[in-house]
């Protein structure tokens, strides 16, 4: 059963002055800014403190540093917000929608420019807000750095593919992708940067017109950034809205004013926000959301690159990746050998502080380690056992990563969506009791098959893709690259994602089509000679 143990461990929890002054910004941060129709407003009203998942000891013991504190709207502010995407949308007629796509790349790339003059604030926040260790938050702003230079790569090869007229059937047209309207966009805490971005910006490059609400942790982090958003952008295309979902959504929702949910969540708030639009078939929803991705593992697996890749796949980030392997299933011939070495690699795991690069850091969620801890008493309960000797200890707000094992069907863990340390191995004697368990999930985001056999290989996979978006071979569930389609089935998406496909799903074909006569011909050819039309035209963007 999980063990509690003392707080007495400055590698966990540090006094202040042992942190290394380069990690350890000026707290608090009360940060008042917010952003609305293009300029920074400074909010006077109340606000949320945050707390960091990193504790520090002061001579009383152990105490939740607070991190500064952000606006918590009410229904007024975020319809303010709202209005103002609306009214830079202006039903299409906005300067941003009709702009060209050359304009909106050029404000795109001085966004650009100044996000990455904010990196190391960025990323010492990441660390502080949501615990992320300081390779991990380095990757993930340098990765959203390149993903918004990709998107603007692709978003040129899209508009040169569509700078031209075509004629068929004795018509003329001119075919390319429009806008939608006003986007939401919610990204989740675990990537509370990169996957608030790989929406917002697609969705701003396309034409739409924004209001974006940081996740609840992580939230501080795009203080530094919201300048760069008032500078790049014209008044009203990008602004942000604070404060608890139920009171500033709601009202949002519920005035039809909004064309695109892009939510990273759980699918029971999706569902609840999405019932909210009184217009539903008007509103296009692009959702990320849970996922229990499995791993397979077959006798002949390669056992050293199949602990090492179950090992990142499972724990890397706590395990708190809406892609992590989120159950083990371990043939059982094999089960005891595959149980001593990953094991042995978890508990070699450090767990301490983020900017020391551990593997496993501080939840910030509060109450985590002991809904996990409850799990693990589910399934301990029911025949499982903690495999790992160091698995499964409680301190303070870390929980030391738990391999679960024989893991059944009557287990919580079994079926629920763990979302950190926890790792059950389901041992398997007939390959269908895996598959099985994928048919009947509700889940179906990816699924990972470790073997060396290519017709067994084979013969799992022909049915996988067809219950999962993605299988991976001898290798971890992940998003990346982000030039690969991101989606899945079931509950656990809607949309697909990609540099290129996110572009598509934030817009739709429109097209000017004429019949081919002179009167026409005359018309169109005057457009284009004369620049005219931002939509009609064949410019070439280099
Ligand atoms: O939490 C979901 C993320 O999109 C996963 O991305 O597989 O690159 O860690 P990742």
């Amino acid at each position: 059963m999980p063990q509690i143990l003392s707080l007495d461990n400055p590698g966990l929890f540090p006094a202040r002055e042992a942190i290394p002054e380069q990690y350890c910004p000026k707290f608090p941060i009360h940060q008042r800014d917010y952003l609305l129709n293009g300029e920074l407003k400074s909010w006077a009203g109340e606000v949320k403190e945050v707390f960091s998942p990193v504790q520090v000891r002061t001579e009383n013991g152990v105490d939740p540093l607070l991190l500064g504190s952000y606006p918590r709207f009410g229904e007024a502010e975020a319809m303010a917000a709202l209005k103002a995407a609306a009214a830079a949308y202006d039903q299409g007629r906005g300067a941003w929608p009709t702009s060209t796509v050359e304009c909106r790349i050029k404000s795109l790339e001085k966004f650009l420019g100044l996000m990455k003059a904010r990196r190391c604030e960025v990323v010492n926040l990441l660390m502080w807000e949501i615990g992320k260790n300081l390779k991990d938050s380095e990757k993930e702003f340098d990765r959203t750095v390149v993903y918004i230079e990709d998107t603007i790569g692709e978003m040129k090869n899209l508009d040169r593919a569509s700078s031209r007229l075509e004629i068929k059937e004795g018509v003329i047209g001119q075919i390319r992708r429009a806008p939608l309207g006003v986007v939401l966009s919610m990204g989740p805490f675990n990537y509370p940067l990169n996957e608030t971005f790989t929406t917002l910006i697609p969705a701003l490059l396309m034409g739409n017109t924004a209001v974006f609400k940081p996740p609840k942790f992580g939230a501080l982090l795009y203080g530094p950034l919201l300048e760069a958003f008032a500078r790049a952008f014209p008044p009203g295309v990008v602004n942000t809205v604070y404060g608890d979902g139920s009171v500033i959504i709601k009202p949002m929702m519920e005035s039809g004013l909004i064309n695109v949910l892009a939510f990273i969540g759980t699918s029971r708030v999706a569902d609840k926000i999405k019932s909210q639009h009184p217009k539903l078939h008007r509103m296009k929803s692009v959702l990320g959301l849970e996922a229990k991705n499995p791993a397979v593992i077959l006798p002949d697996a390669d056992l050293e690159p199949a602990v090492n890749e179950c090992l990142l796949g499972t724990l890397s980030f706590n395990g708190q990746r809406c892609t992590a392997l989120k159950i083990l299933f371990v043939q059982e011939k094999i089960l005891g050998e595959f149980l001593s070495r990953f094991s042995s690699a978890v508990d070699a795991l450090q767990v301490g502080l983020p900017w020391d690069n551990a593997g496993i850091t501080p939840l910030p969620e509060p109450g985590k380690p002991e809904f996990l801890a409850e799990m693990i008493r589910d399934a301990v309960e029911k025949g499982a056992k903690v495999v790992n000797p160091g698995g499964g200890k409680i301190i303070g707000n870390y929980l030391t990563p738990a391999v679960l094992s024989p893991v059944n069907a009557s287990m919580r863990i079994y079926h629920e969506e763990q979302f950190g340390p926890v790792v059950p191995v389901v041992p398997f004697s007939d390959l269908g009791e895996a598959v099985d368990y994928i048919i009947d999930s509700d889940y179906g985001q990816q699924a990972s098959v470790f073997g060396r056999n290519s017709q067994a290989i084979a013969e799992l996979v022909d049915p996988l893709v067809n219950q999962v978006c993605r299988v991976n071979l001898n290798s971890q569930c992940q998003r990346g690259p982000d030039a690969f389609p991101f989606t899945a089935r079931k509950d656990s998406a809607e949309g697909t994602l990609s540099v290129s496909d996110a572009l598509r799903v934030f817009s739709i074909r429109t097209l000017v089509a004429a019949k081919q006569n002179p009167v026409n011909q005359a018309i169109l050819e005057e457009i284009l000679r004369e620049r005219k039309s931002n939509f009609l035209n064949t410019d070439f963007i280099f």
